[in-house]
């Protein structure tokens, strides 16, 4: 159809985090963290085609409930790129998402990298790596990485980022919980329960030997040393609010995976597996198991939004 209007479509991976380490409550509400980012095929799909206005709606499983309107950080997004360009923000939107809300695993702030490149194909303002990152880091702690993609260190409040040279892929089984979290109160209960000494107090320095040791792991693409290294300060919080968590991560332990950990401020529980096979098994299991809403295999370590610069399509 030589004459029909273009639109660009852009996957956007979900994020876990191999590393969080968290340290105390900034004067501006944000904790510094040292973190190791992992991007997932766990992919939502934007598509940003022609419009006289800005539009926006969301389909996919994991849409319904989800605001279609600023409040969405999608929308927020092409309106700071528009802005940033001295443009007008026309385009419809339309969001496809298959990333669980509120579930630790950046899916809108992966919305809203995937946004940022189709926007700035659409509207062809050819903008900087730096220029949206900068406009990236405006509107998340973690869109900048979804941006990027593959696997990265992060420091400042994650937006801060340096990229993990690490060709091979990882396997994981990500298992889904009935309700999410949100963010916020994930964080304030970890420093409640710092406050109350029931976990233990900061320490973002003896967490550089410990993300040093992670990016060797991944380096080497040996997933069996890399076990062992997990950890995730907000673990604890989030079992706090959702103890229930217990009970999935005790089913991935005895099922075999090489290790299970929340991912970020949860409630998604995600297991390390050896191969594809073993988590094509492992999702298997954990959905058997009744201890999770639907668990699925992923492969750990894809590209970012920012990689798709070619993605384009003609509407139909
Ligand atoms: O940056 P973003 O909007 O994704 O963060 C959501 C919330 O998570 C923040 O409002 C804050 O409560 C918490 N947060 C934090 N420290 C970080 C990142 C997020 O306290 N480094």
């Amino acid at each position: 159809m030589p004459n029909s209007p273009r639109s660009i479509a852009v996957r956007a991976p979900a994020k876990i985090n191999l590393l969080l380490r968290v340290g105390p409550p900034r004067p501006d509400g944000y904790h510094d963290l040292r973190t190791v980012f992992h991007a997932i095929d766990l992919c939502d799909v934007v598509t940003a085609g022609p419009s006289d206005s800005l539009s926006l709606s969301v389909a996919g499983a994991e849409g319904s409930g989800l605001p279609a309107d600023e409040r969405n950080l999608a929308w927020r997004a092409a309106a700071e790129l528009a802005e940033h360009a001295g443009v007008e923000a026309r385009a419809r939107l339309a969001i496809t998402k298959s990333i669980p809300v509120a579930a630790g695993l950046a899916g809108g702030s992966a919305d809203a990298a995937a946004t940022l490149i189709a926007c700035d194909r659409l509207w062809d303002l050819d903008s900087t790596g730096a220029e949206l990152d900068a406009i990236a880091a405006r509107l998340g702690s973690d869109v900048t990485f979804a941006l990027h993609g593959r696997s990265a260190l992060g420091v400042g409040r994650g937006e801060r980022l340096d990229p993990i040279t690490a060709d091979g892929r990882l396997h994981w089984a990500v298992a889904a919980a009935d309700a999410g979290l949100a963010t916020p109160a994930v964080y304030r209960e970890l420093d409640r329960l710092r406050a109350e000494g029931a976990v233990p107090a900061p320490d973002l320095d003896a967490a550089v030997a410990e993300s040093d040791a992670v990016c060797r792991a991944l380096a080497a693409g040996r997933p069996a040393a890399l076990a062992a290294l997990l950890a995730n300060d907000l673990q604890p919080a989030a079992l706090s609010l959702a103890p229930q968590l217990g009970a999935t991560l005790a089913a991935g332990d005895r099922l075999g995976a090489l290790a299970g950990i929340v991912s970020g401020s949860g409630p998604t529980c995600v297991f390390l597996a050896a191969d594809r096979q073993d988590a094509e098994r492992l999702a298997a299991e954990l959905a058997a198991s009744g201890t999770c809403r639907f668990a699925r295999p992923v492969v750990g370590g894809v590209a970012g939004a920012a990689a798709q610069a070619s993605a384009r399509a003609a509407v139909s």
